[in-house]
């Protein structure tokens, strides 16, 4: 039994999956009881290839809103249900509809490439979607010649423009947790853990990536400390995936990176961790609060959603 109001909660969630027909969608960066409960768990790519083709009537997104929004975008038949409406992004902040409009009007002429990290709105006024697992792939699909705006992520932004050699305008956009990674702590790490591999998410400033070992996605990083042979990683992303890398390496150590300043001294996403399991019981139960995006930015947004789709199926991503 489990807190204030003795509530099993997940006995409660299991009745009430099988009950609604519903699942539960968990981005990596969840807490391990909330990945241990949901029927998928995995990164912004694989979470929108599932709520794309599932058989539930209801999903339940243990995430961020513009992932829950994404979801609804690509199953728009189905309900979707965010646990806590104040799960944001501060990537997602950084780039305002109002301003990005006169960003383009300022930057004619290129295809807008647009990091899944966005709302709806955005979304409507970009070419072509991608995520940190198929950023380069996406911009290497384009036609050479194509000039392109990326956004909102300048660091992810940055990494494709080394991989591509792309002709690329940048927003000037970045995740708040990943930003914030402590070069100087991971030197530390790598000195006293002298055959650890550094690992780091694209959305991490340049000098972090430059002392990087692998940089993928949260799902790239998991893949590698599967097929890599090191006993110890010092991981530079959100903590929550390390639950996922010890299930699937046990014996293995993994470090994670503080950041410069945090009265936590842990990088935690305070967006992602909204989400709590007493929630996720009350939002299935209720079924609200429910996502609801327009049926114009719907239509809007869908189009480059569904190109990124196709072209991720076509590579096997
Ligand atoms: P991925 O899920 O693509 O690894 O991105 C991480 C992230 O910041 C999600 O908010
Ligand atoms: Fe947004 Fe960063 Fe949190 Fe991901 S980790 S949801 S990019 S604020």
């Amino acid at each position: 039994m489990n807190n204030r109001e003795n509530i099993d909660f997940f006995s409660e969630i299991n009745r009430l999956k099988k009950e609604k027909n519903a699942i539960i969608l968990a981005h990596y960066y969840q807490t391990g009881d909330i990945q241990d409960i949901a029927d998928f768990v995995g990164d912004s790519l694989g979470l929108s290839q599932k709520a794309a083709s599932n058989d539930a009537d209801i999903i339940v997104f243990a995430g961020v809103k513009f992932m829950a929004e994404t979801a609804k975008i690509l199953s728009p038949g189905k309900k979707v249900l965010l646990p806590d409406m104040n799960a944001g992004c501060s990537l997602a902040d950084s780039c305002r509809a109002k301003d990005f409009k006169k960003f383009l009007r300022d930057n004619t002429g290129r295809t807008v490439v647009t990091y899944v990290n966005t709302t709806a709105e955005i979304k409507a006024l970009s070419d072509i979607i991608c995520t940190s697992s198929n950023a380069v792939h996406i911009v290497n699909s384009l036609p050479h010649e194509e000039k392109i705006i990326f956004a909102p992520d300048r660091n992810l932004g940055n990494y494709v423009i080394n991989k591509t050699g792309r002709d690329i305008i940048l927003w000037n956009g970045t995740c708040h947790v990943h930003e914030e990674f402590s070069l100087e702590a991971i030197l530390k790490m790598k000195a006293d853990n002298k055959d650890a591999k550094i690992i780091v998410h694209p959305e991490c400033e340049l000098p972090v990536r430059m002392v990087a070992d692998y940089i993928g996605s949260t799902t790239g990083l998991l893949k590698f400390t599967e097929r890599d042979d090191a006993d110890t990683y010092i991981v530079a992303t959100e903590p929550g995936i390390i639950h996922q890398m010890i299930k699937k390496n046990p014996g293995k150590k993994f470090l994670p990176v503080p950041p410069v300043d945090s009265t936590c001294g842990c990088s935690e996403c305070n967006f992602m961790k909204l989400i709590t399991m007493e929630k996720i019981y009350h939002c299935l139960k209720n079924e609200k609060p429910e996502i609801n995006v327009s049926r114009k930015i719907m239509e809007e947004a869908r189009k480059p959603i569904i190109r990124m789709m196709e072209i991720s199926d076509k590579l096997g991503l």
